[in-house]
């Protein structure tokens, strides 16, 4: 007898609550909400074999984007190995992403995971990882068409329908397709507005259009639902505050920092990101924001010597320079030119786009912003290799104007408005840095 998890996909298991608490672990983790990994270790502890858990947890680990968890993914694959004869098709499929992982061939293991959807297109778990893999290769294609690949298996009649509609609009956002996006993300939140996914995948809409007034109005209007116990709040907190970045209501996205980007030692990376990714825009806006920057800077000192995901690197030098750590700086870059030549994917990235963007970032904040420019004009085509979203990555164009500001480059700055403004027609940010770039010249 073939059991099957509550999504509708096999699994070699034959414990039912086993499988249950499984489903229920997968969903927590489709809507951010607490804590599937704590689920799925109680579902190990008294079922090691059960391999579908097992690949889950090793998934989880898998994109957490933190080279850390790395060990803790090698440590599951080798609980997972000696298992691969018992696994069924669907969980050979996840043993071979992870490997794959592991191996430092991320291209090849996120398409791991989109090869078990061509026969199990009921594979959630699957999907997502393959989604967030999409994410963290900067994958733009993939993460438009990967949820497509399984739609017609999916119907409003499946609970879990939000979750596919949520990955859907966010990638159809990330690939230009704005208006469609906007309507599967409004449908994805409709049937189920606390999928976080889906808010996240809306704001992005709205922040690419330049429909700030919608997006705030939106965010604010359903705060309740994505604001609490859940891991994208913070991050959903960011997209809020590049609202008011946009209206030039520096002070309001400031406050939003303190009150809830604020980092800790005990932050996450992902939420450093947001608090650096804040703090740098606001510089690069005239703000002065203080000390703000030592606990982020400090967090990242443990993290310098990773050259693993340049995502990374570009936040942790953004801190670095803005609390003055010239030789934590220079450690950063000569661990990315130390994987320069390796064979993972990482050496690819860090090679083509990690390495430039993060000299760029430091030449900024040196002052050198002729080399700043010379560094990100080269290498922003390429940025999507270091992965996170294009409003996420926004930020080394918005490092790119400056430094030309600043540098009296008035044609360069002008160039770079005029991209922004096809997109964003009406901004308050545009115009003000529109006119400082008059103004360097008058001076
Ligand atoms: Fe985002």
């Amino acid at each position: 007898m073939t059991y099957f998890d509550g999504f509708g996909a096999p699994v070699s298991h034959n414990n039912q609550h086993d499988i249950d608490e499984f489903h229920r672990a997968a969903v927590l983790m489709l809507g951010y909400a607490p804590d599937p990994v704590a689920i799925i270790r109680e579902v190990l502890e008294r079922s090691p074999d059960f391999i579908m858990a097992r690949c889950f947890l090793a998934g989880m680990y898998l994109v957490a984007s933190n080279k850390e968890r790395q060990k803790d993914l090698a440590a599951q694959y080798h609980l997972l190995a000696p298992l691969f004869d018992k696994a069924n098709e669907r969980e050979r499929g996840h043993i071979k992403a992870i490997k794959l992982w592991i191996d430092g061939d991320f291209y090849a293991a996120s398409q791991a995971y989109a090869d078990i959807l061509f026969d199990h297109p009921r594979d959630l778990c699957a999907l997502q990882f393959g989604h967030q893999t999409d994410f963290l290769l900067g994958h733009v294609s993939s993460t438009r068409d990967r949820p497509a690949r399984v739609m017609s298996h999916w119907s409003e009649a499946d609970p879990e329908y939000s979750y596919i509609l949520g990955m859907q609009a966010f990638g159809m956002e990330e690939a230009g397709h704005y208006q469609q996006a906007e309507a599967r993300a409004l449908q994805c939140v409709s049937l189920n507005p606390k999928d976080t996914w889906g808010v996240h995948a809306l704001a992005h809409c709205y922040e690419m259009q330049g429909k700030t007034k919608n997006g705030i109005s939106f965010m604010q209007d359903c705060e309740d639902k994505w604001a609490n116990n859940n891991y994208l709040s913070i991050h959903n907190r960011w997209h809020l505050s590049l609202y008011w970045i946009e209206n030039c209501e520096f002070e309001t996205a400031l406050q939003m920092h303190d009150q809830y980007m604020a980092v800790s030692p005990q932050s996450e990376m992902m939420d450093m990101h947001d608090s650096a990714a804040l703090l740098w825009r606001l510089h690069l806006d005239g703000v002065d924001v203080g000390e703000r920057w030592v606990p982020a800077a400090n967090n990242y000192e443990n993290y310098l010597d990773q050259a693993y995901m340049p995502f990374n690197d570009m936040h942790a030098m953004m801190s670095m320079v803005a609390t003055g750590r010239d030789q934590q700086a220079d450690k950063l870059v000569a661990a990315l030119e130390d994987n320069l030549d390796g064979s993972t994917a990482s050496s690819d990235i860090i090679k083509l786009a990690g390495l430039p963007i993060v000299k760029g970032i430091r030449a900024f904040g040196r002052a050198d912003y002729e080399t700043a420019k010379t560094l990100l004009a080269n290498a922003r085509h390429n940025a999507h290799m270091i992965g996170g979203s294009i409003a996420q990555r926004d930020v080394i164009n918005l490092t790119l104007l400056e430094a030309a500001i600043r540098s009296g480059d008035q044609s360069m700055a002008n160039g770079l408005l005029a991209e922004r403004t096809l997109m964003k027609p009406s901004s308050p940010l545009s115009d003000m840095f529109g006119a400082r770039a008059n103004a360097a010249v008058a001076d």
